[in-house]
């Protein structure tokens, strides 16, 4: 064959190319082979297809095959899944600080949010300095105490309105109503997959319009609560200054004194503040309860357990009470249980890797994001016995809890980012189920047996059940029936 100038420079081009690239794809093969396993994703979209509807319950079934920490592509960003209680306590003991700055969500940028928030803060002194005005003083139990009067007023106009079968969502005046519609569509918003958390180079197109829809619901509920933040002001302005303080007057209180620079307080981090705490705490807590509730539905032994130990400890002279939680441990044990099966938040809120890390035996990089799957940790077979059954029992022998030491029982996280209003969830939730199990009692409507009780999960900014206990205000709709047994229990007197 005649070798021509052409050929021979198309030849060495070929060869110089193999040489280079050869090299660098053995190279990157090395270096991922460091990564943990995973499913080998499409190009370009990587897994995001493999995560299907309910992704804390496939990342969960795909475990025997990759084992307890799983490699994901995610567009372009990698992704760390934690999903065995091994795995969580070696990541919470050696790797906190590393793996605890946050990722933010493309849509939480609306309207600076994201630079006032809390949980969606990158690791930084504003997030250290507001961390610490929250855990010293403002979600403490001797600030906590002295709100326990608002949090009865609430549970009491809760018992109210199941009593007149009043839609419980439904807030009287027109600026409430407003406010929980904008807050429904932010929940909404923020739980939608975004493809351009996927591809942040998609940013500035906003493809799915996630977060033009965030900025116009954002900022109608800031609109909201700056009214009502500025109504405050001027009410301490003028004197009228509460004997008790709630967490507005804390955060204002600390604006007023608080220093400048990276640690000052502005108004607008104000509203951010107290709209993330009203967004953090409700549809979690909300979740929560209706879990509890439907899991006691399902296993009418532990209902009756439940109750028994209520009329017991309570007897049917008296409301419920927020320091009667001590003495009632089958009702901590049944919402442990709950937690455990049905974490509110179920892949945490997601992490951010700030440097190059070993972890495991694994090099995972500068930038990866972490989810750390308390689903899946809680079902963990190698932690837990008979891990999907609702068995409360199991911990009324156990110190196990969930305060972040025990690293098979995560609901709330753990470490440097553990959530900030557990103290406040612990007694909220256990307040509100026991009211509600001790004013009322509750069975399934005729002809529905525990069995046909529907468990599925939706996705949201909670997961919450598939099929909400009311699905509209109608008694036919509702999936469980509530009887007042006034014969047994005094009638609620409102304050
Ligand atoms: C059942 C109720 C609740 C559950 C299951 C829950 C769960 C969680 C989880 C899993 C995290 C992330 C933890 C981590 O990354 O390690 C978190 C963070 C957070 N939670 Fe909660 N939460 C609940 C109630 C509340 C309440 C009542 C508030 C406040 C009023 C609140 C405020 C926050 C905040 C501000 C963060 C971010 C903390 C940070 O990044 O430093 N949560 N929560």
């Amino acid at each position: 064959m005649e070798i021509t100038p052409s050929l021979l420079f198309l030849q060495i081009f070929l060869l110089s190319a193999v040489a280079l690239i050869l090299p660098l794809s053995q190279r990157r093969r090395r270096r991922n082979g460091s990564r943990p396993p995973g499913p080998p994703g499409w190009p370009v979209f990587g897994n995001i297809f493999d995560l299907g509807t309910i992704p804390h319950q496939t990342l969960y079934f795909l475990r025997p095959k990759y084992g307890p920490v799983i490699w994901l592509k995610l567009g372009s960003v990698n992704t760390l899944v934690i999903r065995s209680a091994k795995a969580a306590t070696e990541l919470f003991k050696n790797h906190d600080q590393v793996f605890c700055d946050r990722r933010c969500p493309d849509s939480m940028t609306v309207h600076n949010y994201n630079q006032g928030a809390l949980a969606i803060g990158r690791y930084g002194s504003y997030w250290r300095m507001i961390r610490r005005l929250c855990t010293a003083e403002i979600m403490v139990n001797r600030r906590l105490n002295e709100t326990v009067y608002l949090r009865r007023k609430c549970i009491d106009n809760m018992i109210q309105n199941i009593e007149k079968d009043v839609e419980i969502r439904d807030p009287r005046s027109k600026e409430g109503r407003e406010f929980f519609n904008a807050m429904g569509k932010v929940a909404e918003w923020s739980g939608k997959p975004n493809i351009s958390d996927f591809f942040p180079v998609l940013k500035w197109l906003d493809p799915q319009g996630i977060k033009r829809n965030m900025e116009r619901d954002l900022g109608i509920a800031m609109k909201i609560i700056s009214k009502f933040v500025k109504q405050r002001m001027e009410e301490k302005k003028l004197g009228e200054e509460m004997k008790t303080k709630d967490f507005l007057d804390a955060l204002l209180e600390y604006q007023r004194e608080g220093k400048d620079g990276a640690g000052k307080l502005t108004e607008q981090n104000v509203f951010i503040l107290i709209l993330e705490m009203f967004f953090a705490g409700s549809e979690t807590s909300n979740s929560s309860i209706e879990w509890a509730m439907a899991e006691l539905l399902r296993h009418p032994e532990s209902m009756r357990e439940v109750k028994e130990e209520l009329d017991r400890v309570i007897g049917p002279n008296r409301k419920v009470e927020e320091s009667d939680t001590e003495n009632l441990p089958y009702l901590q044990a049944v919402i442990k249980e709950t937690l455990r099966l049905h974490p509110a938040v179920p892949l945490m809120l997601p992490r951010n890797a700030m440097e190059e890390r070993n972890f495991m035996g694994y090099v995972i990089p500068k930038d990866t994001q972490i989810w750390v799957n308390a689903w899946a940790i809680g079902r963990d077979p190698d932690a837990w016995e008979d891990p999907f059954s609702f068995i409360p029992e199991r911990f009324l022998s156990s110190k196990i809890d969930y305060k972040g030491q025990n690293f098979e029982l995560l609901p709330f996280g753990s470490g440097r980012r553990i959530c900030v209003g557990l103290l406040l969830a612990h007694r909220v939730i256990h307040l509100a189920l026991a009211s509600l199990l001790h004013h009322f009692d509750w069975e399934l409507p005729i002809n529905t047996t525990p069995k046909d009780l529907d468990m599925n999960e939706r996705m949201g900014m909670a997961i919450r059940k598939l099929v909400p206990r009311t699905e509209s205000n109608s008694q036919e709709a509702c999936n469980i029936r509530k009887i007042k047994d006034d014969d047994r229990r005094p009638q609620y007197k409102v304050i």
